[in-house]
């Protein structure tokens, strides 16, 4: 940090999914390393950034509320820059220039690297648009990040997948997977600084493809060769597409001790006619099947998934078919979305499934997804587990770190340190998390 060049304080509120809190944590590096430093207060800061998120109609509409206030502040405060970064940036580029002409700065996802370059166009006066299809490049900054034992890696930028409702692909850009190598680098760097756990990010990850100086990489190969870096303890990776899970990367779910037993595997619908409309290439059959080889490799995983009621023209048979897939898996931990009609994709030019109907469909998911995620949290009860212990608690002598399930874990007990990975057995379940005894 320069703090001493004396370029101001910034602020970044991130909005939406892993990949923009990853971009938000390379940001903020660059940003700490032209001289800024990290601001106390939104309201004070001479940098304000947004990264941005579009998934929904809500999430967008947020952004705008935000930059109204600080358009407001920047008529009375002309030397604060104000930047929108992220998927609403890359969505709206030129227009958001219109909509809020107080802006400095407009620069799409793939432009986050690029944040210094970008800055030092805006000091010379310019308005400035970056929305072009970029080619990423290795970052060389450090990233400023939010914990020092759990980290994200991206390994792979955009998506190829057309799903019928989604703005990523339209975002983000096509894949484009980083060198296997200069990943490993990454993460040795990350282990030697102590980190533990690394979640590898991708919008479709185990699409990876990297090419390396010895031929081909898949997800699963990737894995195995983050597996064999000392110090770091536990991987995962999210978010991945029922389709692309290969059977090498079925049995690294078997083999790798260190790949947590959670895997966040995103459905969206339990109908084939639905899943058919969404373009999401397989069945609620092919699904099972799988959910079932994965099961038989790792017996104790834990399952996540997305689900999105009241997509255009959905019966209600075919909602209740999600409610069956549902009651068959049996999930661990589930996000639901009512249907929004996201701009310029397919499914929007579908006709709407009603605003009750749907509002009263997205409830019946939650009911159940809720009591499935609470009887998988009880059902830890009397067991024994890892936990990675991250920060003290509330109480004098707890701490908190998270299972290999990721439940939170409150423990009492001397002796134990942020980044200790230990065993324990898991003693009864509260309302968001479990508490436990260290064995
Ligand atoms: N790449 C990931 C998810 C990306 S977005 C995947 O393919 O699984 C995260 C979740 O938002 C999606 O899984 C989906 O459930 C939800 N989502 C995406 N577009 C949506 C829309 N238009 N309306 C409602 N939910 C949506
Ligand atoms: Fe969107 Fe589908 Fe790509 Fe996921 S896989 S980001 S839902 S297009
Ligand atoms: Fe949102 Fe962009 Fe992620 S639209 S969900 S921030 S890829």
């Amino acid at each position: 940090m320069t703090a001493e060049s004396g370029r101001g304080s910034y602020w970044i509120t991130t909005f939406g999914c892993q990949m923009n809190k990853a971009d938000s944590e390379r940001m903020a590096g660059i940003l700490e390393s032209m001289g800024y430093r990290e601001a106390q207060a939104e309201l004070e800061a001479d940098l304000v950034l947004y990264n941005t998120c579009t998934i929904r109609d809500n999430a967008e509409q947020k952004v705008y509320s935000y930059l109204g206030r600080q358009a407001q502040r920047k008529r009375t405060n002309p030397n604060l820059t104000l930047v929108v970064a992220g998927c609403v940036a890359q969505q709206e580029g030129e227009s958001l220039l219109r909509r809020v002409p107080e802006l400095d700065l407009v620069m799409g996802p793939q432009h986050a690297n690029r944040l210094d370059v970008l800055l030092a166009q805006v000091e010379q006066g310019q308005q400035v648009v970056a929305t072009e299809e970029h080619h990423i490049l290795e970052d060389i900054t450090t990233a400023r990040r939010d914990s020092s034992i759990c980290g994200w890696v991206n390994v792979i930028y955009g998506c190829n997948e057309r799903c019928t409702y989604c703005v990523v692909p339209s975002v983000r850009g096509k894949e484009q997977s980083r060198l296997p190598e200069a990943i490993k680098l990454e993460m040795e760097g990350l282990a030697a600084q102590g980190f533990k756990e690394i979640t590898l990010l991708g919008q479709n990850v185990n699409a990876y493809h990297g090419v390396g100086f010895d031929g081909d990489w898949g997800l699963a190969r990737l894995l195995r060769e983050l597996a064999k870096v000392d110090g770091l303890e536990r991987l995962r990776y999210t978010t991945s597409h029922p389709r692309d899970m290969d059977d090498d990367l079925i049995a690294a779910h078997g083999d790798l001790d260190k790949l947590m037993p959670y895997l966040h595997l995103p459905v969206q619908s339990g109908s084939d006619r639905i899943l058919k409309r969404m373009n999401r290439g397989h069945t609620a059959e092919d699904y099972l099947r799988l959910i079932e080889r994965l099961r038989d490799a790792r017996p104790d995983l834990l399952l996540s998934s997305d689900f999105i009621a009241a997509f255009p023209e959905e019966t209600e048979a075919e909602f209740e078919e999600t409610l069956d897939l549902i009651r068959t898996v049996n999930f661990g931990m589930a996000y639901t979305f009512k249907y929004s009609s996201r701009p310029g994709t397919p499914a929007a030019e579908r006709p709407d499934v009603a605003d009750e109907i749907g509002d009263d469909r997205l409830r019946r998911l939650q009911i159940l997804c809720t009591s499935q995620q609470r009887a998988a949290q009880e059902n830890m009860v009397g067991k024994e587990v890892g936990v990675l212990f991250e920060k003290p608690g509330r109480q004098p002598g707890q701490f908190v770190g998270k299972s290999d399930h990721l439940h939170a874990v409150h423990v009492t007990a001397e002796g134990i340190a942020p980044g200790d990975l230990r065993r324990v057995r898991v003693t009864a379940s509260g309302t968001n998390s479990l508490a436990a005894d260290l064995l």
